[in-house]
């Protein structure tokens, strides 16, 4: 069973991406860590992140891996772990340049169906996961929040991470990612068809899960193929 969460940054993706699939029993694809991770690498090795064949070439290259686990997921880059360096604003105030990257998305794209067709079941999250890489999934959530309660919740991580933010600079770099996550030519944000709204403002993680896991279990005892037109009804 595919299940894709997608959403704005802050939204609760992640943290509700990595519950459900915990309760599930099946490991959880966050795809913002292949971007992030291709970021990384792009920045380290000083690429034009305006070159779409240079990052495309990053983004194929053998040097950075993601370990999707029930309840983690550890990136490597040239074998050392990266998955704290990953969340730092440096890097997330350049992910939009390869985001931006056609050849980068048919790559990252290929790779999740892949990871996908090995595991036979995962929760996938991301911005396109139930749009463009699996449009045929199980299960759809589109997870929302208000800016400002998505930027509180962001600053909290930062803080948590160690990092010496301010909560205008986490505003910035949100609203920034809002603006170009949605109007990228590429794969734009966006509500996939058949998706179930999550409205994660004045929720907990808890009810968040709670809901999204009653949904699951919903499509899972419909006959098979009756997923969609019940979603669509
Ligand atoms: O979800 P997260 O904030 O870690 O994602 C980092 C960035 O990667 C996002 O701002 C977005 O630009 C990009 N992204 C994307 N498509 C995905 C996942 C993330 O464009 N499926």
């Amino acid at each position: 069973m595919i299940i894709t969460i997608d959403g704005p940054a802050g939204s609760g993706k992640s943290t509700a991406a990595r519950k459900l699939a915990a309760r599930l029993g099946v490991p959880y694809l966050d795809t913002g860590a292949m971007y992030r991770v291709v970021t990384l690498a792009a920045l380290r090795r000083r690429v034009d992140l305006h070159d779409d064949a240079g990052l495309a070439e990053i983004a194929r290259g053998d040097d950075w891996d993601l370990d999707p686990g029930p309840t983690h997921i550890r990136a490597t880059l040239h074998g050392d772990d990266v998955t704290e360096e990953i969340r730092s604003m440096y890097v997330a105030d350049h992910t939009r340049f390869i985001a931006a990257s056609p050849s980068v998305r048919a790559v990252l794209v290929a790779r999740q169906r892949e990871i996908g067709a090995r595991l036979g079941s995962m929760v996938t999250e991301g911005r396109d996961q139930g749009s463009v890489a699996f449009p045929n999934a199980d299960v759809k959530f589109y997870l929302d929040a208000a800016i400002d309660k998505r930027a509180e919740r962001r600053f909290h991580e930062l803080l948590a991470e160690g990092e010496e933010v301010s909560m205008a600079d986490v505003l910035r770099n949100l609203a920034e990612r809002d603006e170009s996550d949605s109007r990228r030519a590429v794969a734009p944000l966006r509500r996939p068809d058949g998706a179930i709204d999550v409205d994660t403002t004045q929720l907990s993680i808890h009810e968040v899960v709670d809901r999204m896991a009653a949904e699951v279990e919903r499509v899972a005892l419909l006959p098979s193929g009756a997923s969609t037109e019940a979603r669509e009804s």
